[in-house]
């Protein structure tokens, strides 16, 4: 099966899309469930950036494995340019149209091989699936992993192995291997969370210029919100599984609407160093994420939420439109 070319179809659509995990079975009782995404509308359009923010176990993840189907959802529709996303795997349409950067660049290469083998891989598993036709052979393979390299600062490195490498450079790397096939979207998990402030810059401005040469679509996932407003003009907000927030990044990083992107925005590590907006915002958020096995009713936010009311702890808030592209799931925004 091969997926439709182009025919001016967003590019990826998830439609009420939930994942559930069954936890905590046993001999004696029966597993939980839990509600790790619960009903995310999301459409992205070929070469956009769309920033996904959130605190630690609110689905972030989940929700960047589900639009690259290395996990199916439980209730909903994800389609990839309108038909339904395949799950991945090296045989699968969807290989080398969408891949994944990781937050740790440690785990995310394999010591025993050599770099510039790690970023060929996806190429020869193409040409393993597609055999003669359209694939690329093994010289020319050689040729696109060299001007990867170059492209990521590394130019001839390729020989080494990932221990010969510092975190920044590996992550290159593994932006090189995603970049190899020229797939049209990158789901990026956190990719400089684990790097510290002046090697995230050199990789958020690598991913950059990478975008503008190859041209792919990017989900970019990050906690910090000064970090996807970089790289991103329209940002989604989510806790506890649910989008709260969506809109373009001036409004989002200057006055968001949901309480708890302002409680995030005073979490970002950045803003906080910067003394004028630290003087605009509210406290970073107090307690904990409540457990997505037995989400609050209502507005699942309620419970931290210093504005909440009798109506927020009753009811869910409906998605309100503020301006176009602009909304909230919040009564009192
Ligand atoms: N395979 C799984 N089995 C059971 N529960 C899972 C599984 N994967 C994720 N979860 C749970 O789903 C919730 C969301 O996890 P997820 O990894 O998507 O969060 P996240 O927003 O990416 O967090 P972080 O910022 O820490 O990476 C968490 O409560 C997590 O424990
Ligand atoms: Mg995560």
């Amino acid at each position: 099966m091969r997926l439709a070319p182009d025919d001016g179809a967003p590019l990826l659509s998830l439609r009420r899309v939930s994942r559930f995990f069954r936890v905590g079975g046993g001999l004696w009782r029966d597993a939980a469930c839990l509600r790790a995404v619960d009903g995310v509308e999301l459409e992205m359009r070929p070469g956009e950036s769309l920033g996904l923010v959130g605190e630690s176990g609110c689905g972030k993840s989940t929700l960047g494995r589900l639009a690259c189907g290395l996990l199916s959802p439980s209730g909903g529709e994800a389609l990839f340019r309108g038909a339904p996303l395949p799950a991945a795997g090296p045989g699968s349409p969807l290989a080398g149209r969408v891949q994944m950067v990781f937050q740790d660049p440690f785990s995310s290469l394999n010591p025993r091989m050599r770099v510039g083998n790690a970023v060929e891989e996806p190429l020869a598993a193409l040409a393993a699936r597609d055999g003669a036709h359209g694939a690329l052979a093994p010289d020319a393979r050689r040729r696109v992993v060299a001007e990867l390299f170059a492209t990521v600062g590394l130019a001839g490195m390729e020989e080494r192995y990932p221990h010969e490498f510092s975190g920044g450079q590996r992550q290159r790397i593994a932006v090189a291997r995603a970049l190899a096939t020229r797939p049209e979207l990158i789901v990026c998990d956190e990719p400089v969370s684990a790097l510290d402030a002046s090697v995230q810059a050199q990789i958020l401005n690598l991913l950059r210029d990478a975008q503008e040469r190859y041209g792919p679509a990017y989900l970019f996932i990050s906690h910090d919100l000064a970090v996807v407003g970089f790289m991103c003009p329209r940002i989604m907000v989510m806790y506890l599984g649910q989008i709260v927030e969506e809109g373009p990044r001036e409004i989002l990083l200057d006055h968001p609407g949901h309480p708890y992107t302002r409680a995030l925005l005073a979490a970002s590590p950045r803003l906080a160093a910067d003394p004028e907006a630290r003087r605009r915002l509210p406290e970073p958020v107090a307690g904990e994420l409540p457990s997505p096995l037995d989400p609050p009713s209502g507005c699942r936010f309620h419970p931290r939420c210093p504005q909440a009311d009798e109506r927020c702890r009753e009811t869910a808030p409906p998605w309100r439109e503020l301006s176009p592209g602009w909304r909230v799931r919040c009564f009192r925004a």
